[in-house]
């Protein structure tokens, strides 16, 4: 299951990602928001990133117009490695490198054509699992815990 959110700036993008996935078999959870009303991108990321961080979904996909603000929210749940990325070789290498849990896009930055390709790559890349690799990731979980 794959949880998917957005902002009144990108319910466009969300929209085609969503029609996209379940064109290739993916389940996915839509967190909203649905329409272009404006809205606060923050309890979106939260929504998304805390169904991944449960393991209720196994990725998450934030979109706004630019990426930044989601990706700095999800980023503050425990647990959640999210990744903005504008190209795919940046979206397999935070998979193989980070193993990244959340994806972020801006709408007002890529084409859709290049967003669904980075998605493509998000999706099917694994995480390398090499030692180097391991003990990064430990040490970002290590801020986590001792940060106040
Ligand atoms: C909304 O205007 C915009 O600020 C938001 O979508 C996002 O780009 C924030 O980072």
């Amino acid at each position: 299951m794959i949880a998917i959110g957005c902002d009144h700036a990108a319910v466009d993008f969300k929209k085609s990602i969503i029609e996209h996935l379940q064109a290739r078999g993916w389940k996915v959870q839509d967190f909203g928001t649905h329409t272009s009303e404006a809205v606060d991108y923050p309890q979106y990321a939260r929504k998304v990133a805390e169904a991944v961080a449960r393991g209720e979904c196994e990725k998450g996909i934030l979109i706004c117009g630019t990426g930044i603000g989601m990706s700095i929210a999800a980023n503050k749940v425990r647990g959640i490695r999210c990744a903005l990325c504008g190209d795919t070789f940046s979206a397999r290498a935070t998979r193989e490198h980070n193993d990244a849990n959340v994806l972020a896009l801006g709408e007002r930055v890529l084409g859709k054509g290049l967003a669904l390709d980075i998605v493509d790559v998000f999706l099917t890349t694994a995480f390398s699992g090499e030692e180097r690799h391991v003990r990064r990731i430990e040490g970002i979980s290590a801020i986590e815990r001792e940060e106040k």
